[in-house]
């Protein structure tokens, strides 16, 4: 801050020295003193900026830390409703947008302000009589500062909503591009893409427009105290009542403490913005998740058979409230034996499996293990418990080893003996070691680089790991040619032994292995017993199905 005064000191110097003769020796002790000072101001200036920098990511990442870990807790339900790029948005922008705001940007602020006080301070002391000039024009200018701040606080909300709906879009096609190319959609994706985009682009107008204003005559503003200092200034040296190095140290001041008051409207506006991001985030950050995951009873390992019950069941997906999915259900699987659930396309089969693992509550009746309601269970445990192999098993873009350790509860621990027995049993060590790079084989977002038979094989291997008492099969119902298909079926068949098993089945040969055979119609179960007993009724539900082929008979 005595920058400016130095200054003023050192012109003066340089006037009054000029007449008195020892010029060279004071300017020479004055610059000295001031090349320390500036050294020692870069040093903390710059330690500034790093401590920010530094805690500003420090502040993004525990943000993003807990965005995230918020998110994946949520119910599916949660999941039905809000799309990817959304919370991908919130989780990227939103948060770069809050952790600059409350690090660099108040360290800016702060700055600023004590630059303010501290330059109007020395303006007052410098000159009074300039200074209260030059106080006339701050009400002014605060008061449109404060609408400006309003105003970006309002757009930057809907400039940070356009650009999710932006994002969902393309992260939606990008993941999909596959069927996006099958289609030759590339070019009307790239369009809905630059609509979104627009949108952006419009709002960002109108705020740059109101930027462009608010700029515009905050120069103009400062411009004109400038000159009315000049003005003033010369005036009063004209009657001797300053000196030329004051008139300049109060330019300097001005010029100074115009600067600060844009630092400070600029801090304003962009705290107005992370206060509209803010209130995105913490929205999300203190949501409840509907089923919470790590609270219910764990029961001891041993305790546990896996008979499974569904009493009475009544549901609709929360998404879609108004079809009933199941009207009322009751399905009985005693431990360790084999239930084959058919029925046609729609009438609910996977949502059974959804229902057993607790990504959704029934609305009516109840789902138990061992007679125990699987509301009072911990999700967490349970998950680990069921066992899944699902209709399109999805894979994650790691290696083959790592996919198939996904199952287990400390991947780490899984010697890699252990790791090849569950490929071998699940009729996937072959095509595994045909590849270059055996199980480090790196197999692409979502598995795409596996055949559908090889992703599946995988995917038992992944359950087989996990080693679970209850296992559930949704059955793909694309059909694989009849090789990988036998190869799949047989790994199947060795996964069931000895575990409680609900198959949701398509072919014949795993439904005449099941020790039971459950017809889904209409949201319940119309019918149910061994194969022979079924196709006995004569004009059954499942005699049709079979008859309608949607059963195959492979
Ligand atoms: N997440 C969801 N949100 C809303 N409705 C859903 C959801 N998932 C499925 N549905 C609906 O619930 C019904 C049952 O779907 P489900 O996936 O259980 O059928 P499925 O018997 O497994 O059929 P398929 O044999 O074709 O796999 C369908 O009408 C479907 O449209
Ligand atoms: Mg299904």
């Amino acid at each position: 801050m005595a920058v400016p005064y130095s200054m003023g000191r050192v012109i003066d110097t340089i006037y009054s020295a000029v007449e008195q003769g020892n010029l060279i020796d004071n300017l020479k002790w004055i610059c000295k003193i001031l090349v320390v000072v500036f050294i020692v101001g870069g040093c903390a200036n710059a330690g500034r900026v790093y401590l920010m920098q530094m805690s500003g990511q420090r502040i993004v990442n525990r943000l993003r830390n807990a965005v995230f870990g918020s998110i994946l807790k949520q119910e599916t339900a949660f999941f039905d409703k809000t799309r990817t790029g959304e919370l991908i948005n919130r989780l990227s922008a939103d948060t770069a947008l809050v952790g600059y705001a409350v690090t660099e940007n108040i360290s800016d602020g702060l700055r600023s302000t004590v630059a303010v006080i501290a330059g109007v301070g020395m303006m007052f002391y410098v000159s009074p009589q300039l200074a209260s000039i030059v106080l006339t024009v701050v009400p002014p200018i605060s008061m449109i500062g404060i609408l400006y701040g309003r105003y970006v606080r309002k757009i930057t909300k809907r400039v940070q909503d356009a650009l999710a709906k932006s994002t969902e879009v393309a992260e939606e096609k990008i993941g999909n591009i596959r069927t996006v190319k099958a289609f030759a959609k590339e070019d009307n994706e790239c369009k809905r893409y630059a609509e979104k985009i627009a949108i952006v682009v419009n709002l960002a107008k109108q705020e740059s427009l109101a930027k462009a204003a608010f700029f515009g005559s905050m120069g103009m503003a400062g411009n004109l105290v400038v000159l009315s200092v000049l003005y003033g200034g010369g005036m009063m040296m004209e009657s001797a009542h300053i000196t030329v190095g004051d008139l300049s140290a109060f330019m300097l001041y001005t010029g100074w403490v115009a600067m600060s008051l844009g630092g400070l409207t600029s801090f304003y506006s962009e705290l107005m913005k992370a206060i509209g991001a803010t209130s995105r985030l913490w929205e999300l950050v203190d949501r409840k998740p509907e089923i919470a995951i790590d609270v219910g009873h764990v029961p001891t390992a041993a305790s546990v058979l896996g008979a499974i019950k569904f009493n009475d069941i009544q549901f609709a997906y929360p998404s879609r409230l108004d079809v009933q999915v199941f009207s009322n259900l009751s399905l009985s699987v005693p431990a360790g034996s084999i239930t084959a659930v058919v029925g046609s396309s729609g009438s609910g089969k996977s949502t059974l499996g959804s229902l057993l693992l607790r990504l959704y509550d029934p609305n009516q009746g109840s789902v138990t293990i061992d007679g125990e309601d699987i509301r009072n269970l911990n999700p967490q445990w349970l998950r680990t418990y069921v066992g899944t192999v699902s209709q399109e098993p999805i894979l994650f873009s790691c290696s083959i080893r790592d996919n198939i350790t996904y199952g287990a509860a400390d991947p780490s621990v899984i010697s890699i003996d252990k790791i090849i027995q569950a490929a071998k049993e699940a009729n996937a060590l072959d095509f595994i070691q045909s590849f270059p790079d055996g199980f480090e084989t790196v197999v692409g977002e979502r598995g795409v680089m596996l055949s559908g038979g090889q992703r599946q094989r995988i995917a038992i291997a992944r359950a087989l790991i996990k080693d679970p008492k209850i296992l559930l099969l949704d059955e793909a119902t694309s059909a694989l040619d009849a090789e990988s298909e036998s190869l799949v079926q047989e790994a199947l068949e060795r996964l069931m032994i000895g575990r409680t098993v609900i198959t949701i089945a398509h072919r014949l040969s795993t439904i005449k292995n099941a020790d039971t055979i459950a017809v889904l119609n209409n949201g319940a179960i119309v019918e149910q017993g061994s194969y022979e007993s079924l196709m006995a009724i004569p004009s059954g539900m499942f005699r049709k199905l079979v008859e309608k082929q949607t059963i195959v008979a492979r």
